[in-house]
C-alpha cells in the first residue's frame, strides 16, 4: 500500500510500505476512505515532536471502512464504516474509566501518526478498535464526520467545556485556525452574549464570522484588550480560549479575562510561558490546560445528525490521497490559500493487498 512517511524534520514521502496487519486481538484494520492534515502534523515536520521517528506514517484523523477485526473486537464487522478518533482508548485504565482517554496509560492516548503508524495511508491498524472508533451515522457526509476526529472535539472539550462557557458570557477566542473556529462554533451551543475572535490573519477572521463570531479583532491593527473591555463594561471576558500556542497569545489571554473568569488553553506550547501571578494571584481566575479526550464525539455526532452543528465550512480543499504532498503545501500556506481543512480522499481503486 502507499502512505505518507515522515523521514525526519522537513522530509516526507508518499511511498510504498507494507500493509498493516492485526497485531493484538483488539485491533482493527481500516481502509482509509478520507483523511486530513492537522496543524500538529506540521509541528512534527518542523521537528517540534522528537518522539516521532524516521519511518512513521503520519495522520491521526480518518473515516474508513473496516477491513479486518481481531477476535476480541465486538462493535464492528468488516464492511462497517467508522470514524477513527485521533485519540486511542484502551478502555481499561484509570483514565479511560473516567473518559479521560487523552491521558490513557494502557497503551492509548495520542498514538496514531505519533507513536505508531497513522491514517495518511491506504490502510491503518487501529488498536483497541472498539473504544477508538465510532460508527458513521446514516445521512451525514464523510467530510463532515471527519471533522469530529480531532478539531471539533478539541475546540469543544479543551476550549468550551474546560472554559466553562455559560449562557450570556463574553467569550474571547485567541487564534481562529480550525481549532479556534471549532471553539467559536462550540461556544455558540451555550448561547453566549458575545464571541470575539482575535487573529492576525484577515482570512481567518472572515472564517471566524462565518463560524459564529460576533466581533473580530485583527491584533496587528487593533488592541484586543481595549475591544474586549469596551464590550464587557470594562470588566474583561468571562472566558478566554487560547488556540494558538505561543507565549504572546497565552499572555494576551491572561489579560483578557475578568476577575473570576476562565482561561482555557488549547494551544500546543513548545516554549516556556510567563504566568503573571503578580497580577493574577488576587483575580480568582481559573486556568485550564488539556489534551483532547474526544469523549464528546457521541454528543457531537448526534448534534451533527440532528443538524444542530454545521461543520461544512471546514473543508476548503479536496485532494486525492496520491497528491498528499501537494495537499501539505496548500495546508502549510493557509494564509495565502485560505485552507482550513483539506480532505484527502482515497483513490477509488486502492493498491492490491500485499
Ligand atoms: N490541546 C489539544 O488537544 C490540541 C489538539 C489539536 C490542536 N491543538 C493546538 O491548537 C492550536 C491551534 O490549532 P490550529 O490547527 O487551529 O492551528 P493554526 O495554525 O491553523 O491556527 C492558529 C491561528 O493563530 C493565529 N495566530 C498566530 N499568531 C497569533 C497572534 N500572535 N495573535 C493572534 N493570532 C495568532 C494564526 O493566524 C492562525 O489563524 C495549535 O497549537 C495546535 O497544535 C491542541
Ligand atoms: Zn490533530
Ligand atoms: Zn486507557
Amino acid at each position: 500500500m502507499r502512505a505518507l512517511v515522515y523521514h525526519g524534520p522537513g522530509v516526507k514521502a508518499w511511498q510504498e510500505v507494507p500493509k498493516p496487519e492485526l497485531i493484538d486481538d483488539t485491533d482493527a484494520i481500516v481502509r482509509v476512505d478520507t483523511t486530513t492534515i492537522c496543524g500538529s502534523d506540521l509541528h512534527i515536520l518542523e521537528g517540534d515532536l522528537p518522539e516521532v521517528t524516521d519511518g512513521r506514517i503520519l495522520g491521526h484523523e480518518a473515516v474508513g471502512t473496516v477491513e479486518e477485526v481481531g477476535t476480541s473486537v465486538k462493535n464492528m464487522r468488516p464492511g462497517d464504516r467508522v470514524l477513527v478518533s485521533c485519540i486511542t482508548a484502551c478502555g481499561r485504565c484509570r483514565y479511560c474509566r473516567e473518559s479521560r482517554y487523552g491521558q490513557c496509560v494502557g497503551g492509548g492516548g495520542w498514538i496514531l501518526g505519533h507513536l505508531i503508524d497513522g491514517t495518511q495511508a491506504e490502510y491503518v491498524r487501529v488498536p483497541f478498535a472498539d473504544n477508538s472508533t465510532y460508527a458513521v451515522p446514516a445521512g451525514v457526509s464523510d467530510d463532515d464526520v471527519l471533522m469530529l476526529a480531532d478539531i471539533v472535539p478539541t475546540g469543544f472539550e479543551v476550549g468550551v467545556l474546560n472554559g466553562h462557557v455559560q449562557p450570556g458570557d463574553v467569550v474571547a477566542v485567541v487564534g481562529a485556525g480550525p481549532v479556534g473556529l471549532s471553539a467559536i462554533m462550540g461556544a455558540r451551543l451555550f448561547t453566549p452574549r458575545l464571541v470575539i475572535a482575535i487573529d492576525l490573519a484577515d482570512s481567518r477572521l472572515d472564517a471566524a464570522k462565518r463560524f459564529g463570531a460576533d466581533v473580530v479583532v485583527n491584533n496587528s491593527r487593533q488592541d484586543p484588550l481595549e475591544v474586549v473591555r469596551g464590550l464587557s463594561a470594562g470588566l474583561g471576558a468571562d472566558v478566554a480560549i487560547e488556540a494558538v500556542g505561543t507565549p504572546d497569545t497565552f499572555e494576551l489571554a491572561t489579560t483578557l479575562i475578568r476577575p473570576c473568569g476562565h482561561l482555557a488553553n488549547i494551544g500546543v506550547h513548545g516554549k516556556p510561558v510567563t504566568l503573571h501571578l503578580e497580577s493574577l494571584w488576587s483575580a480568582d481566575v481559573t486556568i485550564t490546560t488539556g489534551l483532547v479526550d474526544t469523549s464528546s464525539i457521541p454528543t457531537l455526532l448526534s448534534l451533527l445528525s440532528g443538524h444542530q452543528l454545521d461543520v461544512s465550512g471546514f473543508a476548503t480543499h479536496h485532494f486525492e490521497m496520491n497528491d498528499v504532498v501537494g495537499a501539505y503545501d496548500t495546508f502549510a500556506n493557509a494564509g495565502d490559500t485560505g485552507a482550513l481543512k483539506i480532505i484527502l480522499a482515497a483513490h477509488s481503486d486502492p493498491s492490491p493487498q500485499e
